[in-house]
C-alpha cells in the first residue's frame, strides 16, 4: 500500500469524523429548543449561597430576609430534547476576556445582571473584582480578564425629556442609545413601567413626531417604542462586534387566576412551581408584541425567551421577603439565587452555541 493510499484512508476517517461533529451541532441547533421543557425536581443541583455574593441587593436576597422555605431552589429547567450546558463561570471569563456585556432595562434587567455577577463571582471567588456606580450605570469588572459586565438603568429604552409642557415620553426618540454602541453583548428589556398610572407614572404626556397625547393604549405605546428600538438596532449595530439579545417579558404572579387558583391573591406562600404542562393564563400579551417587533429587525437579534418558563415559577418571587425586608408584596422580581440564574444559563448556552 502506497503512502497516498494511507493518506487517503486517514482523510476519509477525518472527513467522516467532522461530518459526525457537524451533524451533532445541527441537531442541537435545529432539533432542540432550550425554551421548551419543564422544571424538574433536582435536590442535588448546586446553586450559590447568597451569603457568598456580598454585593447582592437586599431586595433579591430572600434567604437573608428570612424566607423559610427552600424547595424553590431545588428545581432545574430541563429542555425536552437535550440538556442545557452547565454554566461554567471560569469558561465564561476566559471566553469574554477583553469584552463588554451590558444589560439595559428596568429592575428585571438589574435582577439578571445581579444574577450573572453572583454566578461569576461565586464560580471564581479568587478573581478580584470591582464594582462602580455612576448615575444609572453600574459596572462590574474582573480586571485580570478585562471583562466588564454593566447594567444601564433605562426603563423605557426610548427617551423621557423635561419640557415646559411636562415630562414627555418620546416614543420615537432614542438618544440614550449612544452608550450601547460598540458593546460586545447587549441584553435589553422593557415592559413593566409601561403599565404605571397615577403617581408611579414618571411621565406626563406621550409624544410621537409633532403630536402629543395625554393617554394612549399602553400596549400600542409599547409597540411604538420597541419599533424605535428596532430601528436603532438596524441602524447602529455592527454584528461582527455586538451580539444583541432581548430578555423577553418577565411575568408577574399577582393573580392566582393566572395559574388556575383564584383563591391565591398573589405569590405569597407559593412554595412550588406550577407543574402542569400548560400555564392557564396563556401567552403573555407583551411577549406577543416583542416577538412581532423582533421579526421586523433585519440584523441578527436573539430572543432570550424566558417568559413561559418563568410563568411556571409562581414560587420564585420574594413576596414579603424582598424590598429590603419590608412587608411589601413583591411578586414581580425574583429571589437570588433563583429563576434569573436559569436565564443566565440560557444566555450562556446561546453565547457558546452561536
Ligand atoms: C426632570 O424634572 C424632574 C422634576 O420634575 C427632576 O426630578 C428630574 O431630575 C428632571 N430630569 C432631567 C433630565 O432634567
Ligand atoms: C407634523 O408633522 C407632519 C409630518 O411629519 C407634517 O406634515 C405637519 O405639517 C406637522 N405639523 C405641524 C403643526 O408642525
Ligand atoms: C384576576 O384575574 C381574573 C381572570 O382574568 C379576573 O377576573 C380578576 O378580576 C383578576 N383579579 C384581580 C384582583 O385583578
Amino acid at each position: 500500500m502506497g503512502a497516498l493510499a494511507i493518506f487517503g484512508k486517514i482523510f476519509v476517517v477525518l472527513v467522516s469524523f467532522l461530518h459526525h461533529v457537524n451533524g451533532r451541532f445541527q441537531y442541537l441547533n435545529e432539533q432542540c429548543d432550550f425554551y421548551k421543557g419543564n422544571w424538574v425536581f433536582d435536590p442535588l443541583q448546586s446553586h450559590y449561597d447568597s451569603s457568598n455574593c456580598p454585593f447582592i441587593e437586599k431586595q433579591f436576597d430572600c434567604q437573608k430576609n428570612g424566607r423559610p422555605d427552600n424547595l424553590y431552589l431545588q428545581f432545574r429547567w430541563q429542555p425536552f430534547g437535550c440538556n442545557l450546558p452547565r454554566f461554567d463561570g471560569e469558561d465564561f471569563l476566559r471566553r469574554f476576556k477583553g469584552r463588554s456585556i451590558m444589560f439595559v432595562g428596568d429592575s428585571l434587567s438589574l435582577n439578571q445582571w445581579q444574577s450573572l455577577t453572583c454566578l461569576l463571582h461565586t464560580a471564581n471567588p479568587q478573581a478580584k473584582y470591582s464594582l462602580a456606580r455612576t448615575g444609572g450605570l453600574s459596572t462590574f469588572t474582573f480586571p485580570a480578564y478585562n471583562v466588564k459586565i454593566m447594567f444601564s438603568r433605562n426603563a423605557f429604552l426610548v427617551d423621557i425629556a423635561n419640557t415646559s409642557a411636562g415630562r414627555v415620553l418620546r416614543l420615537d426618540s432614542i438618544e440614550g442609545g449612544e452608550i450601547w454602541k460598540g458593546v460586545n453583548v447587549l441584553i435589553f428589556d422593557t415592559w413593566h413601567w409601561w403599565l404605571y398610572t397615577g403617581r408611579k407614572k414618571p411621565w406626563d404626556i406621550f409624544q410621537e413626531g409633532n403630536m402629543t397625547y395625554d393617554e394612549m393604549d399602553r400596549l400600542v405605546a409599547y409597540e411604538k417604542a420597541l419599533n424605535t428600538w428596532a430601528k436603532w438596532v438596524d441602524t447602529n449595530v455592527n454584528p461582527s462586534i455586538s451580539k444583541v439579545f432581548f430578555q423577553g417579558v418577565s411575568p408577574d404572579h399577582n393573580n392566582g387566576s393566572d395559574w388556575g387558583d383564584p383563591s391565591a391573591k398573589n405569590c405569597e406562600g407559593q412554595v412550588r412551581p406550577f407543574m402542569g404542562p400548560i400555564y392557564p393564563a396563556g401567552a403573555h400579551k407583551a411577549q406577543i408584541v416583542v416577538e412581532k417587533v423582533l421579526r421586523s429587525i433585519s440584523k441578527p437579534v436573539f430572543l432570550l425567551d424566558i417568559t413561559t418558563l418563568s410563568q411556571l415559577r409562581k414560587d420564585g418571587h420574594p413576596s414579603v421577603y424582598g424590598h429590603g425586608g419590608h412587608n411589601d408584596m413583591d411578586c414581580t422580581h425574583w429571589c437570588l439565587p433563583g429563576v434569573p440564574d436559569t436565564w443566565n444559563q440560557l444566555l450562556y448556552a446561546a453565547l457558546i452555541e452561536t
